[in-house]
């Protein structure tokens, strides 16, 4: 079943989803060549704690660690760790998750490490173009599967590959409820939209192919054939007339 939010359980998804967008603009400017994918495990970690807030991925199916930090090759679900060291040219996806006053908020996004080459910039820049256009696709009325369809068509046109096995999925009082949302699906398949539904749109766009390996520490997923990996990820309203995006902060 699909929770369809009350007006009051909306104001309290608006401020979960506010605090973990502020996390997520606070660790920017921690995100520089030399710093642990660890420190800034700490530095979220504090900073969320300080809210009166917890990190939801903290013992989350036994996660070790409270945000993830998925580095080039790494498509999701990386683990943050002292010895992993941010060097230039790298790409950092940071995914931030906050459980506040009883609801859970999740975004992501994919930082540049220094100086990035052109071909790999394009693959961030397509990976953030590929969530918008799934996004603005959101009204009641329209089906889940219309946003697959359209981060699929937008990622095949450049040549990059969408993965599958990992979604988008509802939010809410749970880290991940129904719906699930796949990024690379057809237009009218799955649940019809409703306004007060909740939903994270997080499609994860590979530069080689879409098969994906999770490593021996259980979590971390990578590209099989070892591309770089790019993701995005808001959490979303719909409303009467269309989507709110909760995640996003005014000033960017
Ligand atoms: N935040 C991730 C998502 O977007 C899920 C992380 S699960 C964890 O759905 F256990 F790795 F934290
Ligand atoms: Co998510
Ligand atoms: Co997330």
């Amino acid at each position: 079943m699909i929770s369809i939010k009350s007006e009051r359980e909306i104001e309290l998804m608006k401020e979960t989803c506010l605090l973990a967008a502020n996390t997520l603009q606070y660790i920017e400017g921690f995100v520089k060549e030399g710093i642990s994918t660890g420190e800034l495990n700490d530095l979220c970690h504090e900073y969320i704690i300080k809210q009166g807030a917890t990190p939801s991925p903290l013992n989350y199916r036994g996660f070790p660690k409270s945000i993830c930090t998925s580095i080039n090759e790494v498509i999701c679900h990386g683990i943050p760790s002292y010895d992993e060291i941010l060097k230039d040219g790298d790409i950092l996806n940071i995914d931030i998750t906050t459980y506040y006053k009883n609801f859970h908020g999740d975004t992501n996004k994919t930082f540049l490490v220094g100086n990035v080459d052109p071909e790999t910039k394009k693959l961030v820049d397509v990976a953030h173009q590929c969530m918008m256009t799934g996004i603005e696709v959101i009204k009641p009325g329209a089906f889940i599967g219309d946003i697959g369809a359209a981060v699929a068509k937008l990622a095949h046109h450049h040549h990059y590959s969408v993965v599958k096995e990992y979604c988008g999925h509802g939010i809410g009082r749970e880290f991940h409820e129904e719906p699930q949302v796949v990024h690379n699906a057809r237009k009218g398949t799955g649940a019809m939209m409703k306004p007060g539904m909740t939903f994270t749109v997080e499609p994860m766009i590979n530069r080689g192919k879409l098969n994906s390996k999770v490593l021996s520490d259980g979590w971390r997923v990578v590209t099989r054939d070892g591309s770089l990996s790019a993701q995005f990820e808001h959490t979303i309203l719909v409303t009467e007339t269309g989507y709110e995006i909760l995640t996003l902060l005014n000033n960017n």
